[in-house]
């Protein structure tokens, strides 16, 4: 059964870990929830992940809203977080409410989720979440901020800036998230903020003790080899299933070996194949 933001405090509360993956596609989405993942995040690193993009800065909201719709139907009984692309809810709060609403409306999300803890980023979580829509804050490593951030390195590595991210995210938690995900962070920091959130804090490369874990499921699958973050750990080599499949493939095609002539062809009766060619005879 889908589980919703109830169940995902109960768990929190409880020390029951919360699973979490990042998804942009139908096929992978069901095999997801299939396994029984607790949620999904339809994540702007579907850029860099799924578009080949050198980063997640050009995705649009019409990539986030069809990729989002790709996946509830391949996880109808999944918790989905949309991600708000780069641009779609800095100039705003109407332009952040409008936005958040076609991950509802149009792609069947249960939240969305922005980055970032300025002021004007704490209104906007407050506008959405006003509106009636479930709101997940992202702190740490934010990679729409990486300009800002120096490039995409880990964040709260001093006393002073992790207190920093401290105060971000009960900031957050006060103007409305019902959920927040922190981004490379020293575990000691993960540990901080969990212990002082009363909502559920998700994290990706920080640490054990947060409520629950993300990760990018094209890394963890051995699907994604740019680059790895340290974080990651490889469940899986779906990259070198694949290769296998590909080239022998390509092999048996060359080969003349691809389709054989029982197991994978159709056929017609011998009587139909003699009327064929007394047909074909003479054209
Ligand atoms: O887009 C995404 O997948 C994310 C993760 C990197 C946290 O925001």
């Amino acid at each position: 059964m889908k589980k919703s933001i109830l169940d995902l405090n109960r768990m929190a509360d409880e020390g029951e870990k919360i699973t979490y993956l990042t998804c942009y596609d139908y096929l992978t989405a069901k095999y997801q929830e299939r396994a029984g993942v607790d949620m999904i995040l339809v994540g702007d690193s579907m850029g860099m992940v799924a578009l080949g993009y050198d980063t997640t800065f050009p995705v649009t909201m019409d990539d986030m809203i069809r990729a989002c719709q790709a996946v509830r139907r391949g996880a109808p009984n999944t918790f989905i977080v949309g991600d708000m692309p780069y641009m779609s809810y800095q100039i705003s709060d109407e332009q952040a409410v409008e936005n958040a609403g076609r991950f509802i409306k149009e792609a069947g999300c249960d939240a969305i989720k922005l980055e970032g803890c300025t002021p004007a980023i704490a209104g906007r979580v407050r506008a959405i979440s006003e509106a009636g829509i479930l709101v997940s804050g992202h702190l740490g490593l934010t990679p729409q901020f990486a300009g800002q951030l120096g490039g995409y390195k880990a964040q709260g590595k001093t006393a002073d800036t992790a207190l920093k991210l401290l105060e971000q995210a009960a900031e957050i938690e006060k103007a409305g998230a019902a959920m927040i995900l922190i981004e490379g962070v020293p575990a000691v920091v993960g540990k901080a903020i969990t212990e002082r959130a009363g909502i559920p804090i998700l994290g990706i490369g920080a640490g054990s003790h947060t409520h629950g874990q993300l990760l990018i499921y094209a890394d963890m699958v051995g699907l994604y080899d740019n680059f790895t973050p340290k974080f990651v750990k490889k469940y899986a080599d779906v990259g070198a299933e694949l290769f296998k499949g590909f080239e022998a493939y390509i092999k048996e095609v060359h080969a003349g070996t691809f389709p054989d002539d029982v197991e994978h062809t159709y056929k017609i009766s011998d009587e139909e194949t003699k009327k064929l060619e007394e047909l074909l005879s003479g054209k």
